[in-house]
């Protein structure tokens, strides 16, 4: 047999263990994303103008981004905004306008172009089309697009007839459009309720049994109820999950840091050290900022590890343990200071400064493992209003990421110091940031990339940016 006739050019000892080690070693370098989707995915706005498509374009894009599926949003709208110049009035999208009709049709030709450019060149694996042509007739157009070049389709209809909803969503997004920059907003508002009607003469809506082999969600009044059929793979499961879970009602998310522990007063990472008296006092002086937002509702959440519960206990309210906000697991580098770890593994310590993203501790985690770990805390967040989060440097730095659509290359280094409070709200399309210094000392724990990062770096280059500690 094949195996038996392999010529005998190793040692026993290296034929076991060698590729046994081989591939330990690969599973610690290895992603710890999983493939998700095996061929792309389009991902297909349809609805009236006003109906959130391009929140919900952009909000699912960022959530896709930062689970690791590679995804961008393409937005018919703005080829339109870049072909035809400035906009005058609705009449632009009246059905027998046949001069503005073709300029729209050509638009969304190179939009269909470049999503072919983004999958091929780009190595994207999901693009949002945000368009708002709504006919059986563009979707067949799409669907022969997708078909030929091997892409799945999903559609996401959003289906409202809340005339109260709808004004809020033009006051809130549309009349800050590039489309409307010098109108008075009344005038404004008259034009984009007139541009929905042009658009509600040849819009058809997905339909149960004409489109029962089309896979979709129909999201109806922002979410009060869901149809959904035909899902064909693991993404679009996520996707519909995830749908299924956000919310618009106005809130305000806290997020921050425990207080100053001892270990961070001698420069050792990770641990599991109880507040230092400075720390003990960030407590304190929590509870009374939050105390002071007066906020009704408030959940309050911690991990497990003594410094996030000794800081949540000084709150004196009902708070949450999650395991999964638990800090990034430093593995053999645990309660080790920066010096230390260049002493001991110095060439660990420069493949993280390579790739501080991908790079896993031996016997414990990445960024990117701790991005995936929390996925559910942020599936969670979206479902809830109020909530402060205290958590600890490398979650923290996870969780804005998600929140401000950070990339994987900035999330190690974004900054989130100690005795700080960073309170997001959402806003439009994104999230408003306030930092909040509660005026408290700690130290610093922010080490910023080293200019070299190469394994043979002096060991003075590689502590270069390590902060003091006693
Ligand atoms: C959408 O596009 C099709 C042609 O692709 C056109 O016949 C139809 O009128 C357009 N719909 C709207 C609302 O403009
Ligand atoms: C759905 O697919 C089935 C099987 O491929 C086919 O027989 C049927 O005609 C399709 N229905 C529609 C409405 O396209």
């Amino acid at each position: 047999p094949g195996a038996m006739s392999e010529p005998l050019t190793q040692t026993p000892l290296e034929k076991t263990w060698v590729p046994w080690m081989k591939s330990r070693l690969s599973q610690r370098r290895g992603s710890s994303v999983p493939q998700f989707t095996n061929s792309p995915t389009m991902i297909v706005m349809v609805g009236l103008p006003a109906r959130g498509k391009t929140f919900i374009s952009k909000k699912l894009t960022r959530y896709l981004n930062w689970i690791g599926v590679t995804t961008k949003v393409f937005n018919v709208g703005q080829y339109r905004r870049d072909a035809a110049g400035s906009y005058n009035s609705f009449e632009f999208f009246r059905p027998d306008n046949s001069e503005a009709m073709k300029i729209r049709r050509a638009c969304a030709v190179a939009a269909l172009k470049d999503v072919c450019d983004y999958f091929t060149r780009a190595l994207g694996q999901v693009v949002v089309f945000d368009a708002t042509n709504t006919t059986a007739e563009r979707r067949d157009v799409i669907l022969g697009f997708a078909k030929d070049n091997g892409y799945k389709v999903f559609f996401v209809e959003s289906i409202c007839d809340d005339p109260e909803i709808i004004a809020e969503n033009i006051k809130q997004v549309k009349l800050s459009s590039p489309d409307y920059t010098d109108c008075d907003k009344e005038e404004a508002a008259a034009d984009f309720l007139k541009r929905i009607e042009c658009y509600k003469m040849t819009y058809v809506p997905l339909d149960d049994s004409k489109d029962r082999n089309l896979s979709y969600i129909k999201i109806f009044d922002v979410g009060s109820r869901y149809l959904v059929n035909r899902v064909q793979d693991h993404i679009q499961s996520r996707i519909v999950y995830y749908l299924m879970n956000i919310h618009v009602t106005p809130r305000s998310i806290y997020l921050c840091r425990h207080g100053e522990s001892e270990l961070n007063l001698v420069g050792r990472i990770g641990g599991d050290s109880g507040l230092s008296p400075r720390g003990a006092k960030f407590a304190s002086a929590l509870g009374a900022y939050m105390r002071g937002q007066s906020i009704r509702d408030l959940k309050v959440w911690a991990s497990h590890m003594k410094r996030t519960i000794q800081t949540a206990e000084a709150l004196g309210v009902q708070y949450e343990q999650w395991k999964a906000l638990n800090e990034i697991d430093a593995g053999v580098c645990e309660e080790m200071t920066y010096e230390e770890i260049q002493e001991n593994c110095p060439e660990e310590f420069a493949l993280r400064d390579q790739n501080k993203y991908r790079y896993r501790y031996p016997k414990g985690e990445s960024y990117e493992d701790l991005v995936q770990r929390l996925e559910p805390v942020i599936m969670e967040l979206e479902r809830q209003e109020n909530v402060l989060v205290i958590c600890h440097q490398a979650v923290m730095r996870c969780l804005l990421a998600y929140f401000l659509d950070k990339i994987a290359d900035e999330l190690p280094y974004l900054k989130c110091p100690l005795h700080t409070v960073l309170k997001l709200t959402p806003v439009a399309y994104g999230c408003k940031v306030e930092s909040i210094s509660l005026n408290i000392e700690a130290v610093n724990t922010h080490r910023d990339k080293p200019e070299n990062v190469d394994v043979d770096r002096e060991p003075a280059e590689a502590l270069e940016t390590v902060p003091d500690h006693i």
